[in-house]
């Protein structure tokens, strides 16, 4: 059998983009970041829909270029049916949908969480099964028991807001352009990270919490500027080392703790906030302390892609795992 060839689209929230692969090789993948939201401080749910309406098709049109592959090469599509936001996510599905009936092959409806932990098998080194994944983006914040590429268990979660939801309201609070996270961490990198404390969260088993970081650095914030006006501007790399820091303690306590009971030492991170560089090197830190081997995914896949998306729907592809004439997008849509 020649090896599948698959049209990935990934329209979950303010990246439109779109990747072509060929058995588990990525041929292409080309992402579209909406820059419209900037100017309002956070993603507009209508302006991306509008915006991926706009770019799905010269998306696609460039990853099938990019990766010299026709049309009528394509064995199958696949799309995010979720989670993500309900109009962006249905802009992608009726694309792929009339696509694949146009040209008469199967559609692929493809999870964002587990995709983001796909991107593991793009390029070496890959991970054995089973391992850990820290799944940290902007709407959630996971501990997945990885038992095999389509076979994955939440074992812990958020019970409020995502941990990329910290990164990105805390950055607001200290008047930091959009997109939060990536600003933060930037203005970290200069800071102490023992300069101020703020609360580790202490959720039972596996979950997490991180309403109570950002309550606490907004109080700290308005008692502070009360006697200081300039103290934001005077100590921004050490507030932002510091609140990194507690965030990334408040993530690793509890992969540390799975790693011990459950006896795993592979341990991946995965989506948007692992491209984080505090993130990244303290796992390094604790591979070295705890005997770990760990997973850290390119920059390019660690934000929203559709090089994951087409990973996950190769590896579904081949369970013979497609969808019908029905499939809807699922903005909540679990495991
Ligand atoms: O996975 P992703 O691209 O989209 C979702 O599925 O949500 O993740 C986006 C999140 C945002 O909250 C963004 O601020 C955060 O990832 N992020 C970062 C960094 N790069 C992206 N957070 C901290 N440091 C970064 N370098
Ligand atoms: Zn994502």
């Amino acid at each position: 059998m020649t090896e599948p060839t698959i049209l990935a689209i990934e329209s979950s929230c303010d990246e439109t983009s779109a990747a072509v692969i060929r058995g588990a090789k990525i041929l292409s993948n080309i992402v579209a970041t909406q820059a419209v939201h900037e100017q309002y401080g956070g993603v507009v749910p209508e302006l991306a829909s509008r915006a991926h309406q706009q770019n799905i098709i010269p998306v696609v049109t460039q990853a099938l270029l990019a990766a010299n592959v026709t049309k009528t090469e394509l064995n199958a599509v696949a799309f995010t049916r979720g989670p993500g936001l309900l109009g962006a996510l249905l802009v992608g599905c009726s694309f792929a949908k009339s696509f694949a009936l146009g040209l008469n092959i199967p559609l692929i409806e493809v999870n964002h969480m587990q995709a983001h932990i796909l991107a593991h098998f793009i390029d070496e080194p890959r991970p054995d099964f089973p391992f850990l994944c820290l799944t940290v983006s902007g709407g959630h914040t996971q501990l997945v028991l990885v038992k095999s590429h389509l076979d994955m268990e939440i074992i812990g979660q958020t019970t409020d807001d995502a941990v990329g939801e910290a990164f990105d309201k805390t950055a607001k609070m200290l008047g930091l352009p959009y997109p939060g996270g990536p600003m933060l961490d930037k203005a970290a990198a200069a800071g102490n990270p023992k300069a101020f404390q703020f609360p580790v969260s202490n959720m039972p088993g596996y979950d997490f919490s991180f309403s109570g970081i950002k309550t606490s650095v907004l109080y700290f914030l308005k008692d502070q500027t009360k006697q200081h006006p300039d103290f934001v501007q005077e100590n921004m790399a050490d507030i932002c080392a510091s609140v990194q820091h507690t965030l990334i303690k408040t993530l690793l306590k509890k992969l540390v703790q799975a790693s011990k009971d459950l006896g795993i030492k592979d341990v991946a991170i995965a989506g948007g906030v692992s491209a984080n560089s505090g993130l990244r090197k303290t796992l390094q830190e604790y591979a070295k302390k705890h005997n770990w081997n760990v997973f850290i995914p390119a920059f390019q896949y660690c934000t929203d892609n559709a090089a994951m998306i087409a990973m996950a729907a190769h590896y579904q592809y081949l369970a013979g795992d497609f969808s019908d004439q029905y499939a809807s997008p699922d903005p909540r849509l679990k495991f």
